[in-house]
């Protein structure tokens, strides 16, 4: 498909989503004026300034202050990834140009053995620049990369470590959100043919299939083992409201992980864990009506709760794979929805707002009082995912 057909095509799924929100509460503006909100927001990620010291994370809508973090934060691969899916998405230059200058920016954390989120910031940054350009650069540091997330594999426990923090509570934190990590370990063994990779990933997802679900398929966000023996440990929270409640993007990380495990592996028991997970949250009685869930579906402050709009694009771009592998309609048509809520002026932050940021209101860490109900960069990267994916 050449760029123009390409983008016609996005115009015009942003137009059948927009006409499919029929049911949201809230006030919408005319599919025009959205695309051309959306499209506003795209060219302030150009105006962001090439900085080796900080990239924008989140921000306070309040103080309009942007959360600028280091290398080493969790998030710093996204800015660079939304760059590139924006140049696949427009065919505009600039965005790559752009890209190509942010990539670099977590290189380093390619060796970096302090926490399993090595996968976040070397793929979303170079597995989305390889996508785009075939450079045996890129290769290279997502197969180091590889090579430092399996320094965290401990084959007793069957795990890749989490976190090393909060040592005096835990022993071996597992957390949901590592199997995100798992697409960097699957990619690194088909670049290098190293199978080792490829084995810690699944016995990592095995482990956690094993022991991070509850009967109702939704998951717990920790999982401590003991780290001798293997056992675990404790079944507990960080960012949800409590040990036996649902963090919402805890679930969308499941979907997602599972559903992409599967991509790699064709286990069975991969898939029907993701359609488990998935059927819980699509149908969890505390899902507000436009898909948007709270960030925590167990908050007893629902419905006067912020709602994660990062977790309803995680989830949005985990089903749009999930639907390519069950043909399950129910998939496609709830992540339509989930795409059409967000794509109204609710959501989209208003033109008036310069930063380099597409949505308002998710929510990164409640427990802690940390960016609530705010602009949050990994949203924006799992939303422009899903437009692709939708291709
Ligand atoms: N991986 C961290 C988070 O989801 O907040």
């Amino acid at each position: 498909m050449n760029k123009v057909s390409f983008i016609c095509l996005v115009l015009g799924f942003a137009s059948l989503t927009s006409a499919c929100k029929s049911g949201i509460n809230h006030q919408t503006k005319s599919t025009t004026s959205v695309n051309g909100l959306l499209e506003t927001r795209y060219k302030m990620l150009l105006d962001y300034p090439v900085d080796s010291m900080s990239m924008p994370r989140s921000m306070n809508t309040k103080t309009l202050e942007i959360r600028k973090v280091p290398s080493k934060d969790w998030t710093s691969g996204f800015f660079a990834g939304n760059l590139w899916q924006l140049y696949r998405l427009t065919g505009d230059s600039k965005y790559k140009e752009q890209a190509q200058k942010w990539t670099p920016f977590s290189k380093k954390e390619s060796v970096n053995s302090n926490s399993h989120d090595v996968g976040f910031k070397v793929f979303c940054s170079f597995g989305e620049a390889l996508k785009v350009e075939n450079k045996k650069e890129y290769e290279a540091v997502i197969v180091k990369g590889a090579e430092t997330l399996c320094t965290r594999f401990n084959p007793k426990v069957g795990s890749i470590r989490s976190w090393d923090f909060n040592k005096e509570i835990w022993d071996y934190p597992v957390i949901i959100d590592n199997m995100m990590n798992l697409e960097l370990l699957f990619e690194a063994s088909k670049i290098s043919g190293n199978q080792k990779y490829r084995n810690v990933a699944i016995q990592h997802a095995n482990t956690t299939l094993k022991n991070q679900f509850r009967a109702d398929n939704s998951c717990y966000h920790v999982i401590d083992y003991n780290p001798t023996t293997g056992e675990v440990r404790k079944k507990t929270t960080l960012q949800g409201y409590n040990d036996d409640s649902v963090w919402a993007r805890g679930q969308a990380w499941a979907v997602y992980g599972f559903t992409m495990s599967y991509r790699y592996t064709k286990d069975p028991a991969y898939l029907k864990q993701a359609e488990g997970t998935a059927k819980f949250f699509m149908t969890n009685k505390n899902l507000p009506e436009d898909g948007i869930p709270y960030w925590d579906l167990k908050d007893p402050n629902i419905p006067n709760s912020p709602r994660d709009v990062s977790a309803a694009m995680v989830m949005a771009s985990g089903l749009y794979e999930l639907y390519t592998y069950t043909k399950n309609q129910s998939y496609l048509a709830f992540t339509d929805k989930l795409m059409a809520s967000v794509q109204t002026d609710k959501y989209i932050l208003s033109t008036g707002i310069k930063t380099p940021f597409l949505f308002d209101h998710s929510t990164g860490n409640w427990p802690k009082h940390d960016e609530i109900d705010e602009p949050i960069i990994y949203a924006d990267y799992y939303f422009l995912e899903a437009l692709l994916r939708k291709k």
